[in-house]
């Protein structure tokens, strides 16, 4: 996780800059993105996946910086909205580079990922089909890749799981859709098919569920290859690799990820008769999780019953993962105060509801009080991504810090900015 490390009194630095500057500079509640690791992440990657094509999955987090970053470490770039297409655009990320993902693409995200020529656009839907190849025109030629269900259940949360038919996206490779979609898109001139995809959940944390995947993956290249005489020259499998979010929590070996999905990939393609496709994935949450840390201020300690509730400034509004998932973290008490006796807290938001839990039942130092600093760990992915304007409180800040320097990468968002939107009389 971010580089932390623990400076004299438990006061915490990330990237080499206490925390506690971070919270003077620039308030709470704030994000910190350590620069240093998610290069160190990218470099794993590549170093764990050579002749792999790696592409960050941008809805995890995205911002210019952060652009660049997955840029200049070589990686490429999963977007699956015009908004994302253009802020990389905008911040220099090849377009080629890119892969435009989603179950219900807009005409927007469509006519913007054929203007700025990305790399590939996933199909998801039969509809989608000609609707692509329309908008290519007669002249064109876009390069698609066809999404498919592998029939595999995986995934840390019913809600992530992407891998069976009882969920929105892809072609079912069991019921025959997806081969019916690779014949529809074989039949348009303007559509040139490079490979399959799939993507079979989140925060997946063994390796078998790939394997498997990778199996019926080929078993599919094979029919298409029997009944249409196509062979691909790529073959997606999406992102999913789970990360500890506490201390101890399972997570996926991504050298073992690497090492067996390449030999299945080989053994599988050789049993079938079939070359072996240049192999992509997607990770999202991996590179950008362990990278980032929650800062926030505690503002009331109330003890109720036998529960000790320390609620802090931001809450469901910058991380909705508890509520979503019943996602576990591990929050710490940044302080310069001898520890005290540990009790079992839960950290809650400020939001108004009930459910604005960050984290239920976790030890904290007994004296925890009001003007204290919460650290919350692996807050790098789907929280500022997935932030929302709930009780109008603000999205918070986003700050880098890479050797003993922060900047800010994306501002607070004022009451302004939230009035600003409301045009109503
Ligand atoms: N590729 C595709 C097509 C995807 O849909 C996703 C994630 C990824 C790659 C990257 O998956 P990752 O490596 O980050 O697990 N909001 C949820 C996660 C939703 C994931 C959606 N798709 C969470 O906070 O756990």
């Amino acid at each position: 996780p971010a580089s932390t490390t623990r400076l004299p009194h438990g006061r915490l630095a990330v990237g080499g800059v206490p925390l506690t500057d971070i919270a003077d500079r620039f308030d709470t509640p704030a994000y910190v993105l350590d620069e240093d690791e998610v290069r160190t992440r990218c470099r794993t990657y590549r170093a764990a996946f050579p002749d792999t094509d790696v592409l960050y999955a941008a809805k995890a987090f995205l911002s210019r910086a952060m652009v660049r970053w997955i840029e200049e470490e070589g990686l490429g770039l999963d977007v699956c909205s015009a908004g994302e297409l253009e802020l990389a655009h905008a911040a220099g990320f090849p377009p080629e580079r890119m892969v435009l993902h989603g179950n219900a693409k807009s005409p927007r995200d469509l006519e913007t990922a054929l203007r700025l020529r990305v790399g590939r656009i996933v199909v998801d839907s039969p509809s989608e089909i000609a609707r692509i190849a329309a908008l290519v025109g007669p002249r064109g030629r876009q390069k698609v890749m066809v999404r498919v269900v592998p029939g595999v259940s995986a995934g840390g949360h019913e809600k992530i799981r992407t891998g069976t038919d009882n969920q929105k996206f892809g072609l079912s490779l069991t019921d025959g859709s997806a081969q019916h979609a690779v014949a529809r898109v074989l039949g348009q001139s303007q559509l040139e098919l490079t490979g399959l995809h799939c993507h079979i959940g989140s925060q997946i944390s063994d390796v078998k569920p790939y394997l498997v995947a990778v199996r019926r993956m080929v078993g599919l290249m094979a029919r298409i290859r029997n009944s249409h005489g196509t062979t691909f020259a790529e073959l997606d499998m999406g992102g999913g690799h789970g990360i500890a979010y506490r201390p101890g929590d399972p997570a996926l070996d991504l050298t073992s990820l690497a090492r067996r999905l390449r030999a299945e990939l080989t053994a599988s393609c050789a049993a079938a008769g079939l070359p072996v496709p240049g192999l992509v994935i997607e990770p999202g949450r991996a590179i950008a999780g362990p990278a980032g840390v929650a800062l926030y201020r505690v503002l009331a300690v109330k003890h109720t019953g036998e529960t000790v509730f320390v609620a802090v400034d931001g809450g469901m509004s910058d991380n909705p993962r508890p509520a979503l998932y019943g996602a576990r973290y591990a929050p710490r008490l940044i302080s310069a105060r001898p520890a005290a006796e540990p009790v079992l807290a839960t950290v809650v938001g400020r939001h108004c509801e009930a459910g604005d839990v960050l984290a239920a039942d976790v030890p904290l130092p007994g004296d925890v009080r009001p003007g204290d600093l919460l650290a919350v760990p692996v807050a790098g992915a789907y929280q500022l991504s997935m932030a929302s304007g709930y009780n109008l409180v603000g999205r918070p800040p986003i700050v880098a810090v890479r050797e003993g320097t922060a900047r800010l990468l994306v501002r607070r968002e004022t009451l302004q900015d939230l009035r600003g939107r409301d045009v109503g009389a």
